[in-house]
């Protein structure tokens, strides 16, 4: 866990209720967090999502999407746990920011460690706001079919280390409020069975 290094501040509350951002976006922010390995179709399910929510529905959605991620905010961390822990870590932290300023909040990561995702659901549940962990279900035989980037190719020969699935682990949510079967479900269907639930649970009003 994180150290607090910074000494002498104090925490200043703003003026204006998380409710009232929530009754202006007609929404309840939250973070859906999908989980899985390279390829399994989290960004893809993610943004399809994203874009259902905003054009179909009228709601302010957004996606943290790793790879763009990595190209800003976290373009200083690799692939070593450690680092992958940080990326989690800073993730988690700007999604209960998104979530708390009434964004309905997307967050696709690996995220290939437990420990990291229950972090962020706990710093959620502290703060009082939903956090849904989608799992983005593939096997690895699969995701390695797919291979859109080429990525398990260089892998098993040796060109990325510490590739997760390959020379890394990744450990099954044991949890996850939703499971997404991607071998039989289509892009479309996924992002359905997510926004079906965000209904159900009352975390969309109509606008
Ligand atoms: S995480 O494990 O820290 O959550 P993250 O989702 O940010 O990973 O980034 C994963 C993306 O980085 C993959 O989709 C892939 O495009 C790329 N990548 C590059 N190297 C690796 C690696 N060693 N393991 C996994 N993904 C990698």
């Amino acid at each position: 866990m994180a150290k607090q290094i910074a000494t002498n501040i104090t925490w200043h509350a703003g003026h204006v209720e998380r409710e009232q951002r929530n009754e202006l976006l007609k929404q309840r922010g939250a973070t859906i967090w999908f989980t899985g390995l390279s390829a399994c179709g989290k960004s893809t399910i993610a943004f399809t999502l994203e874009h259902a929510l905003v054009e179909q529905r009228g709601h302010l959605s957004y996606v943290l999407d790793g790879d763009n991620i990595r190209h800003g905010l976290n373009k200083n961390l690799g692939f070593s746990p450690e680092d992958r822990n940080e990326n989690i870590r800073r993730i988690g932290e700007v999604a209960k920011l998104f979530a708390d300023a009434g964004v309905l909040t997307c967050t696709s990561f690996i995220s290939p460690y437990r420990v990291d995702r229950d972090q962020a659901r706990k710093i959620h549940e502290e703060a009082g706001l939903p956090f849904i962990e989608v799992f983005v279900k593939a096997s690895v035989e699969t995701c390695e079919q797919r291979d859109p980037k080429g990525l398990y190719k260089k892998a098993r020969a040796g060109e990325i280390p510490e590739f997760t699935g390959v020379s890394a682990p990744y450990e099954e949510p044991l949890n996850a409020e939703i499971v997404l079967e991607t071998e039989e479900l289509s892009v479309e269907q996924s992002a359905q069975v997510v926004l079906n639930y965000l209904v159900e649970q009352g975390l969309l009003r109509e606008a």
